[in-house]
């Protein structure tokens, strides 16, 4: 008789993931057996001290950084186990990453810095029309109909975020992961960029980790993790 085919899990899932860095004198331990699942549409918090691994553990969920042992798992694909090439794919399609400093590319305009994950992707005029339609809807999205044509050093922090906001969801990724957004802003830019971003994950259904050392943006999420000393100890008490 046949089995019936697995149906592959969606969302995130992380099991049993280490990370250590070699030192002259001994391996340095960040992460330890870090396990979690979040379904498409969750969105949770990491907090902990300065160099605890939260930047660590996110590269290494985007695929950025290779773990030492365990898996990562993103709607079923595990980028550890793919080639070269299908790897950049993956990063390109399937994670958003938005960091603390904007990464823009300075020589472009805003709708151009949205554009440049299509570019990979874009095989005919069809496809362009629909990547600058979807970035249109976005800039316009995050309030930034009006600077469509503005390079980053025409931009204030806050709308620089705005567009990598923008960028990061360009490509409709299932997972999107961010490394202290707001961690340059003021407190006014800040609460803007972290309204926005809740509220675009929500609307495209999207698996959202963020980073941050403020305690106000963490009350804003559902679940809350605590990385120390390589361990994620993940709390479900929700502030909304
Ligand atoms: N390539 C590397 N080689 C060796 N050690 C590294 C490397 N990258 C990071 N580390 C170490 O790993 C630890 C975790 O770094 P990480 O950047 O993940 O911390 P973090 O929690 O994001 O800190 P912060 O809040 O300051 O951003 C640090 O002690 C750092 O020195
Ligand atoms: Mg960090």
């Amino acid at each position: 008789m046949d089995t019936p085919a697995q149906t592959p899990p969606s969302g995130l899932v992380v099991t049993d993931l280490s990370k250590e860095y070699p030192t002259p004198s001994a391996p340095i331990t960040i992460l330890r057996e870090v396990s979690f699942n979040l379904p498409p549409g969750d969105s949770l918090v990491i907090m902990g001290p300065s160099g605890s691994g939260k930047s660590t553990l996110l590269y290494i969920l985007g695929g950025l950084e290779i773990p030492t042992s365990g898996s990562v798992l993103i709607n079923g694909v595990d980028p550890f186990h793919l080639h070269a090439d299908d790897l950049a794919a993956f990063r390109n399609q399937c994670v958003g990453f938005i960091f603390q400093d904007h990464h823009l590319l300075p020589q472009c305009s805003a709708l151009e810095n949205v554009l440049i994950p299509t570019m990979a992707i874009r095989r005919t005029s069809d496809d362009t029309s629909t990547a600058v339609a979807r970035a249109h809807h976005l800039l316009g999205r995050v309030g930034l109909s009006n600077r469509l044509t503005h390079r980053p050093s025409e931009l204030s922090g806050g709308e620089r975020q705005r567009v990598a906001i923008a960028r990061a969801l360009i490509m409709d990724p299932p997972v999107i992961l961010a490394d202290e957004p707001t961690g340059n802003l003021d407190q006014h830019a800040a609460t803007d960029v972290a309204d926005l971003l809740l509220d675009l994950q929500r609307e495209e259904k999207a698996t959202l980790i963020l980073v941050t050392h403020s305690a106000g943006l963490a009350s804003r999420f559902p679940q809350r993790a605590d990385l120390f000393d390589g361990k994620l100890c993940i709390s479900k008490e929700s502030a909304q």
